[in-house]
């Protein structure tokens, strides 16, 4: 992803959109944000990705996290690419709830590091990867992820992230390989054990290791 590091402040991008023109830090407002791009309009696995993330877009509503989807494709194609999304969802009918941006002329795709130059379209021309951009509230990049056309993203664990950036924001901890929220976390590598016991009401335990080292403190929020 050329140019866009974690960290930095998102680019305020204006874009045609399902809702409308968008100016995205106003879009984003004091919300945490989700990007997520797909290489096509009535392509087969974008439409899986697009049915599922309208399905579970309650628990990312639940989180404070706007949804905005993008394809290289027009307003047009994708009011009408939409009505065959919610119809994927057993028939469910209304509107796509979220936006999907038009980048028919690929500028964000290209601003944004999202081209596949190994998916190209009829016309020769590069199709935009499964990208995943989570925005803070302070507009800054919290996570990438980057998946080819040819690989379907899964949503649960888009919001397993979530949930693990939303505490890491808050809270001196990692989360561990696998974590779901209620599980242990464990506590940051720059926190002495004093500050830790100061921290934490319920203390933390270490796991002994061949080397000695004091490393793998877990605590129970
Ligand atoms: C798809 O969404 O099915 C797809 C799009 C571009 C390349 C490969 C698959």
């Amino acid at each position: 992803m050329p140019g866009l590091l974690l960290g930095d402040v998102f680019p305020n991008f204006e874009a045609d959109t399902t809702i409308g023109r968008i100016k995205f830090h106003e879009f984003l407002g004091s919300s945490w944000g989700v990007l997520f791009s797909h290489p096509k309009d009535f392509t087969p696995v974008c439409t899986t990705e697009l049915a599922c993330a309208a399905k579970v877009s309650d628990e990312f509503k639940k989180r404070g996290v706007k949804m905005i989807a993008l394809s290289i494709d027009s307003v047009e194609d994708h009011r009408n690419w939409s009505k065959d999304v919610m119809a994927f969802n057993s028939g469910a009918e209304g509107t796509l709830p979220f936006p999907i941006i038009a980048d028919d002329k690929r500028e964000l795709s290209v601003q944004l590091g999202m081209l596949d130059p190994d998916e190209i379209d009829k016309d020769g021309m590069p199709l935009t990867a499964r990208c995943v951009f989570v925005i803070g509230p302070d507009k800054k990049l919290k996570l990438s992820i980057l998946y080819p056309a040819t690989t379907g993203r899964n949503f649960d664990e888009l919001l397993r992230v979530i949930d693990s950036l939303q505490l890491t924001a808050q809270k001196k901890v990692a989360t561990p390989v696998d974590w779901k929220p209620g599980d242990k976390v464990m506590v940051i590598p720059s926190l002495s054990d004093a500050e830790a016991n100061a921290l934490f009401p319920n203390g933390f335990t270490t796991k002994e290791v061949p080397s000695g080292k004091k490393y793998l403190r877990y605590t129970q929020l």
